[in-house]
């Protein structure tokens, strides 16, 4: 079982501790978020990733961001926390983790009496309930997932949707590791994902790390593969699921849908009630992240592609909802047609 603690709160309480995950696989380093400027930061550049994690994050990090304003007033401090919440909720848009865990602090923020101290105080209780349901929710999905994976399964995987990406052991990997768990034999392939690489540099690592076969491919040799008859299931993780199933993934997500369902292969989408987002009617309305230029042409030792040529680089995709097979949640295994009323997990927990 992985051991993987993405995200935690630090010694001393005053800070978000996270594995710095731009740094992995060459140095496994954490790091202590201690202000607003060091989380927004470190969400923008992928030092802490996968849409559960930075919702664990971005709510750990506006506790810590409030916490020196416990002399505020309570109208000033509730004010405060909204901006500084935006903020946050701003920096990634496409996964719905993190709008979704900062609302819920605000909610309880608006919702409870007292002082600044009493506000606060709820505040970082919600935060690490945040942290701990995403650790069960991760579980319930392996333990829901598991039936999928028989002895000997081969499973392709896209992005990093593991320990890494979560508060728990992830939400594609959370069967693999219990699969592995229970004694089953499992090999796993991870398309390296292009253009930042979380799948070499990320689930390779993790599923090296426990000791799970692991097998890295480009992306564009996953259809081949199931072509070979080598692929029984994928899994993928999402960051966002619309009312209608359309799921946003990690760029490259889509066409792996695609070459799945030509081939026979299941397509399967691991997900916490966290990330289904039913006021988003279908993935036509899901915002889709742009990231800079650079991360495709100075990826390597030396430039790739002249300088100032245009790049088009979206973070995420969007595959519609009649290309998945099943929705594996931490409620169950959900198959079309599609029902997800009243699913969203949208309660706080009681304060
Ligand atoms: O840009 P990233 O690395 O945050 O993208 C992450 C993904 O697309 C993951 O597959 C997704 O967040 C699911 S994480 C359990």
């Amino acid at each position: 079982m992985s051991a993987v603690e993405s995200v935690r709160w630090s010694a001393d309480g005053g800070a978000v501790d996270i594995i710095d995950q731009r740094l992995l696989p060459g140095a496994l380093v954490r790091r202590e978020l201690r202000t607003v400027d060091d989380v927004c930061d470190a969400i923008l550049t992928l030092a802490v990733r996968g849409a559960p994690a930075i919702g664990v994050a971005g709510a750990m990090g506006l506790v810590v961001a409030l916490a020196p304003h416990a002399h505020d007033d309570r109208e000033r401090l509730l004010a405060r926390a909204t901006a500084l919440g935006e903020r946050i909720a701003r920096v990634r848009p496409t996964a719905v983790n993190l709008s979704w865990a900062i609302d819920r602090l605000l909610r309880i923020a608006r919702g409870i009496g007292g002082d600044a101290p009493a506000v606060l105080h709820a505040l970082r209780r919600e935060a690490t309930a945040i942290l701990d349901e995403d650790r069960e929710m991760c579980r319930r999905i392996g333990e829901h997932g598991l039936a999928l994976l028989g002895d000997g399964a081969r499973v392709l995987t896209h992005c990093n949707a593991g320990a890494l990406a979560t508060g728990g052991i992830g939400t594609a990997l959370a069967p693999v590791y219990l699969a592995v768990e229970r004694g089953r034999r499992v090999a796993v392939f991870a398309d390296e994902t292009r253009p930042l690489l979380q799948g070499s540099r990320l689930t390779a690592w993790e599923l090296s790390q426990a000791g799970i076969d692991v097998t890295v491919l480009a992306d564009n040799m996953a259809a081949s593969l199931m072509r070979e008859g080598r692929v029984d299931l994928v899994i993928v993780g999402a960051d966002r699921i619309a009312a209608n199933g359309d799921v946003a993934n990690k760029i490259g997500t889509y066409p792996l849908a695609l070459a799945a369902r030509h081939h026979g292969v299941p397509f399967y989408v691991a997900a916490p009630w966290s990330t289904f987002d039913l006021a988003t009617a279908s993935g036509h309305q899901i915002e889709i992240e742009h990231r800079g230029p650079d991360e495709l042409g100075r990826g390597f030792e030396v430039p790739v592609q002249p300088r100032d040529v245009a790049v088009y680089n979206p973070a995420f995709d969007v595959t519609p909802a009649e290309l998945v097979t099943a929705f594996i949640t931490d409620r169950g295994v959900m198959r079309p047609p599609f029902r997800f009323d009243g699913a969203r997990h949208a309660r706080p927990s009681a304060v």
